[in-house]
């Protein structure tokens, strides 16, 4: 493996740039009936026999509800100046439209509180695919009544929060949960097919614009971005016309569906008849303009590129991924490409839309096959997986103004969707068992980077 050490230190990266960790709520926070909290999409999913593949549940997860404060403690002292975390919708909301659980209002004002007395500056996620289970009964993400339900959360979070939080994100990875959730039925709540997806698609875009509006008029001087799944797609042979036009249909999914309604531009065609569904056969520029806002930044996550091929019989795309495990290339525990060149490429590529006016890499990370000895990770993998991403985000913050920040993917090892606590992206190593936390050598790589 070679080691890269042109990077040894924020340093070599202009002194108010953003460095962060970042979190999501029902991966981490566990306590799943605590307090009035009501039940998520996730919890009701992951009872399926064979939806997750140990079997697990996020139930209790990290248990971070209880040891927030202990975590927090852990990010100050790696260095990080940033701490994003989600809120649970059904703390808030536990039926998901009905009365607020003032305790639940209380836990997020404890944490907030936690991480402004620790010097950490907090960035909220609306929504990080934990819907309540009661609106999934009333169709979830396919209702057009979800961008009204959304609107009201929102609305809440910005009202009890807005004073002491400026930061904010409205949704998280849309393309991922529409796809994995309402396409596939891989993720909960395990709905498939063009007629929940494009539904989905649809009442999610207009739900991200609405966030931001809500945010705009609810909270003084906001900071109001939204995230965005992003992968380099190339064509398996670029001199093969149907590869690349496979490439492009994939590339539209992944990267364009969402983004290009949010900054205007209303959904991408380019000829992809999956589109002109979306569209309603050409009704849905009707809703353009509800559609787009003015985000003041877009929060990018990479975690791999996609080589596609074009195959006639897979439906509705003709398109399918070649393995990376088939192209001889270096890969995490997942078997997701590593790739840091395809990182950079992918962010240059959304820095040229004009309507983007800061960026964000708001998730970036690796998980690996851990293994604790004598008490130590050593996580070789992953100290390397971010000094080689963190050498491209060298020549991205060298090139592109719009770049402002990087928030590592993860503080903790956690309920990892599907993969149930398999997959370990943490750079603090948990014991589910007793919830005992070890820093990994890679939470110490971060230290020494962003402190010495
Ligand atoms: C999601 C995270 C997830 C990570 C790794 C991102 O798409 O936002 O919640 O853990 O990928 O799979």
């Amino acid at each position: 493996m070679t080691t890269n050490n042109n990077i040894i230190s924020s340093k070599n990266f202009d002194k108010d740039f953003l460095w962060g960790i970042a979190t999501s709520a029902p991966q981490i926070e566990g306590a799943y009936n605590a307090d009035g909290r009501g039940l998520s999409i996730w919890d009701v999913f992951a009872k399926r026999q064979g939806k997750i593949k140990d079997n697990s549940k996020p139930s209790h997860a990290c248990n971070f509800y209880y040891r927030y404060k202990d975590d927090l403690l852990i990010a100050k002292a790696l260095g990080f100046k940033i701490f994003r975390f989600s809120i649970s919708w059904t703390r808030i909301l536990p039926d998901g439209t009905g009365k607020v659980n003032p305790a639940g209002i209380k836990f997020y004002h404890n944490l907030i509180d936690e991480c402004l007395q620790l010097g950490l500056v907090p960035y909220i996620t609306l929504f990080h695919w934990d819907l309540p289970y009661d609106l999934q009964k009333e169709g979830g993400w396919t209702s057009h009544f979800v961008v009204k339900w959304f609107a009201r959360f929102a609305k809440i979070c910005c009202h009890e929060f807005g004073d002491k939080v400026k930061n904010w994100m409205v949704i998280n990875e849309p393309m991922s949960f529409t796809a994995l959730g309402y396409m596939l039925g891989i993720h909960a709540p395990g709905k498939k097919g063009l007629k929940n997806f494009l539904p989905a698609v649809f009442n999610a875009t207009l739900a991200q614009a609405e966030g931001g509006r809500i945010i705009r008029a609810e909270v003084g001087n906001a900071n109001i971005g939204t995230t965005f799944s992003c992968s380099e797609i190339l064509p398996n042979n670029p001199n093969n016309h149907l590869d690349v036009a496979a490439a492009n249909r994939i590339d539209i999914l992944v990267n364009r569906l969402f983004v290009e309604p949010t900054l205007g531009l209303g959904f991408p065609n380019d000829g992809f008849a999956l589109m002109d569904k979306l569209n309603f056969n050409n009704k849905a520029w009707r809703y353009y303009d509800k559609m787009q806002f003015d985000f003041d930044f877009i929060g990018l996550q990479n975690y791999f590129p996609l080589t596609i091929k074009h195959n006639s019989l897979i439906p509705i795309v003709n398109a399918m991924e070649v393995k990376p495990s088939k192209r001889k290339v270096p890969l995490n525990a997942l078997g997701w490409e590593i790739n840091p060149t395809s990182f950079y490429n992918i962010i240059k590529r959304f820095a040229t839309y004009d309507g983007i006016k800061k960026i964000i890499i708001t998730e970036n990370g690796a998980c690996f096959k851990d293994k604790m000895v004598n008490g130590v990770v050593n996580d070789i993998e992953r100290i390397e997986y971010f000094k080689t991403h963190l050498t491209s985000l060298k020549k991205l913050h060298q090139e592109e103004k719009k770049l402002e920040g990087y928030f590592a993917w993860t503080l903790l090892d956690n309920f990892e969707w599907s993969e149930g606590y398999t997959a370990r992206f943490g750079i603090v190593y948990v014991d589910f068992e007793s919830q005992l936390r070890t820093i990994k050598q890679s939470g110490y790589w971060w230290r020494d980077f962003l402190t010495k």
